[in-house]
């Protein structure tokens, strides 16, 4: 039985000194005159002419409701999701057998992503204050849903795998919020550091979970891998997926009628297009899947290719 992965076996080794709960200051809102809250292009709703011609203080308005979306989705994301499967590995609750230092970097990861839940509120919070713009509904982000839908399908005995491969999965995508915004001089320095700051993290965090699938797979049973891996290519659409609703309802709050809302919506994700920048995000994770072994099966690789990854 192998107990350990060699590629995990220094992940977070330098923890205590790099992790940014350790090390960076609390990110603090400056006052910066004619700076964005959110990368236009990676919220293309907001470029729209329908949302153009109410005027700019909408354009702007629905850059800050966005951004708050993204930081609730990133609070609810490290709570309810990866923190559980975090404590979890941590406390070995899983049939997964894995070396001793693998489990106390999970406790690592585990106050990583509480960190990165507090300096979502803690900006959000900041951001509110300073424009006046407070968000108009607290809807729990899609994924969530779908999460539970396919928890409620494995049943007790399988439904901590939903958990873990969703994990598995938002840890090693590369997100293009995480990768742009850092370097992009248009939106206010808050924003940027704590995207930044959450980057660093994550590129240690993907590396550890990377290692965990590589372990993983090959302990899983038949019955559990034949209910996991046909379900992967829909939770990597669950994670990656434009959320219309939240979406249709930032663009309300911003001064679209409902008609007009779900028009922008139509026009500015448009399925192909949707489906494309999904397999850019995910192709490093399909990678994985590959090289454990996951598409070896045929079930799996066919599910890939009727969602359209392959
Ligand atoms: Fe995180
Ligand atoms: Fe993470």
């Amino acid at each position: 039985m192998q107990l350990d992965n060699p590629r995990s076996k220094d992940h977070l080794w330098r923890w205590y000194e790099r992790a940014t709960v350790r090390k960076s200051p609390r990110r603090l809102l400056e006052i910066e005159a004619n700076k964005l809250f959110f990368r236009p292009e990676l919220f293309p709703a907001s470029q729209h002419r329908l949302l153009i011609n109410v005027g700019e203080e909408s354009v702007r308005r629905s850059l800050i409701l966005h951004l708050f979306d993204y930081l609730f989705f990133t609070e609810e994301l490290e709570h309810e999701v990866v923190n559980r499967v975090a404590a979890g590995l941590a406390k070995g609750r899983y049939p997964i057998t894995m070396a001793k230092h693998m489990q106390l970097a999970a406790y690592k990861i585990y106050i990583d992503e509480g960190y990165h839940a507090l300096f979502s509120a803690d900006v959000e919070d900041q951001i509110a204050e300073y424009t006046g713009v407070t968000k108009e509904h607290t809807i729990r982000p899609a994924f969530l849903n779908i999460l539970q839908k396919c928890q409620e399908a494995a049943g007790p005995q399988m439904n901590w795998l939903v958990d873990v491969f969703f994990s598995i999965i938002s840890e090693t995508l590369i997100s293009g919020t995480l990768n742009k915004i850092p370097q992009d001089t248009r939106v206010v320095t808050v924003v940027r550091n704590i995207i930044a700051d959450h980057a660093a993290d994550e590129a240690v965090h993907h590396v550890y979970f990377a290692g965990l699938l590589e372990l993983m797979w090959p302990q899983l049973t038949a019955k559990q891998t034949s209910f996991i891996g046909p379900l992967l290519p829909h939770l990597i659409k669950a994670f990656l997926a434009p959320d219309r609703t939240r979406i249709v309802m930032t663009l309300q709050s911003s001064g679209l009628s409902m008609t007009e809302a779900a028009d922008v919506y139509e026009d500015c994700y448009p399925r192909a297009q949707v489906m494309k920048s999904i397999k850019t995000a995910s192709a490093i994770t399909l990678r994985y899947f590959r090289q454990c072994g996951a598409l070896d099966q045929s079930q799996v690789a066919d599910a890939f290719g009727e969602a359209g990854f392959l």
